[in-house]
């Protein structure tokens, strides 16, 4: 199993010791208050074994990008409380991630007890892995573990630094991301489908290259598949396009052909003037679409078309939203293969991961995420790994 590549906790001598956890708390707050706590609740596992192995638990975390200095806008201390009441103990915070006040609050902990450290970018050392700062976050803990799979693309002090710095292990919630990865795109059950959305090819094309070599479907939709549309010839009136991308929408093509991967467009759209609410919609094929009209959500064949292949498969690999998933009617094609891709795991024929920011709040939303064998929250994270790239913050984990 992939995950065995990497020290986990099961490998860690715990006991008494000051365990340095990085978590990605960097959550949604809206007036001070955290507005989705779906990653506190994601450290919950790992926090817990630590506990009540006897370990001092120092959580690392960033929120936003404060650019190396502190915005009160981004503290981390409106979360202790919250995660205090998740935890069901106190979770004291410390002003600062290194000096005075954070060595006070470790010298303050007894076994099992919770330390919140304040945002790592408000020092700049964060983010360029300067070895001055890593040294200084090494100072507060003798064990490292990495719980956050969505910030371990990048090679930051708490993420690849102290990594290298200090016995490092994978916590449980990245362990079993990790583990869930492997199933969906290192040794699938086959034949395999990705279904690719969102707005932008150009943000994908590693992807989707990476891609079209390990699956058997690939299902395009989002504004991404209009311009795959456009560089096969068809009118896609006012649609948002990358008319610029066309050659490399037509390279996909040709090496999926050649990787022998099936690649579904859309043949007919959910069109509209614009995608508000109320706004009036109709179905067409891609050959009645108007001037003034642009494509906001798959027609019913072009879904039927992805359901089949769905049906057909063992294992789906989703990133992004396939239509304007925020405004109705237009969710109607994410809701709709959500719902299938939910039955079919639910019924054991399909194991179905699916990640990002867009897709994840899709699912969400649609109440669905449960019913898919795993749903990752990581954004860059999770477009890098399908990219086939070597996260550093993972890297660091395995054994040596
Ligand atoms: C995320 O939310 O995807 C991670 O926390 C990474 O955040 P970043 O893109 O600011 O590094």
């Amino acid at each position: 199993m992939a995950a065995r590549r990497f020290r986990t906790l099961q490998d860690a001598p715990v006991g008494s010791h000051r365990v340095l956890v990085r978590v990605d708390f960097n959550v949604p707050m809206e007036q001070g208050r955290v507005a989705d706590d779906t990653r506190l609740k994601a450290a919950l596992a790992t926090i817990a074994e630590l506990r009540q192995r006897g370990a001092r638990v120092i959580l690392i975390s960033h929120l936003g990008r404060p650019e190396g200095q502190p915005v009160a806008s981004m503290s981390l201390e409106p979360l202790a409380q919250p995660l205090s009441a998740l935890v069901g103990a106190p979770v004291a915070f410390a002003t600062d991630c290194i000096g005075p006040s954070a060595n006070q609050a470790v010298d303050e902990l007894g076994d099992g007890d919770l330390l919140l450290l304040e945002n790592l970018r408000f020092h700049p050392g964060e983010e360029t892995n300067d070895p001055t700062f890593v040294r200084a976050l090494a100072s507060l803990g003798d064990l490292y573990v990495n719980d956050a799979f969505s910030a371990s693309h990048r090679a930051h002090a708490s993420t690849e630094g102290l990594a290298r710095r200090l016995p490092a292990y994978a916590g449980r919630a990245l362990e079993g991301e990790l583990l869930a990865l492997e199933q969906a795109l290192g040794s699938p059950e086959r034949p395999v489908i990705g279904l690719v959305g969102g707005a932008k090819i150009s943000t994908k094309i590693d992807l989707l290259n990476n891609l079209v070599g390990k699956l058997q479907y690939l299902a395009i939709g989002g504004a991404m598949a209009n311009t795959f549309l456009y560089a096969q010839g068809h009118d896609i009136g006012a649609s948002r396009c990358e008319k610029e991308r066309s050659d490399t929408a037509l390279a996909i093509l040709a090496t999926a052909r050649t990787a022998g991967c099936r690649v579904l467009l859309p043949t007919d759209a959910v069109v509209a003037e614009a995608a508000e609410p109320g706004v009036a919609s109709r179905v067409v094929d891609l050959s009645h679409i108007r001037r003034n009209e642009a494509i906001f959500d798959l027609g019913p064949a072009s879904l039927q078309q992805i359901i089949d292949a769905l049906e057909a498969s063992k294992t789906l690999i989703w990133n992004g939203p396939i239509g304007v998933f925020e405004v109705p009617p237009f969710d109607e094609g994410t809701l709709r293969i959500a719902r299938r891709a939910a039955e079919l795991t639910t019924s054991g024929k399909l194991i179905t991961v699916a990640g990002g920011g867009d897709t994840a709040a899709a699912l969400n939303r649609a109440g669905l995420a449960q019913a898919l064998t795993f749903v990752s929250t990581a954004g860059g994270a999770f477009l890098e790994w399908m990219e086939g790239k070597t996260l550093p913050g993972i890297a660091a984990l395995e054994w040596r």
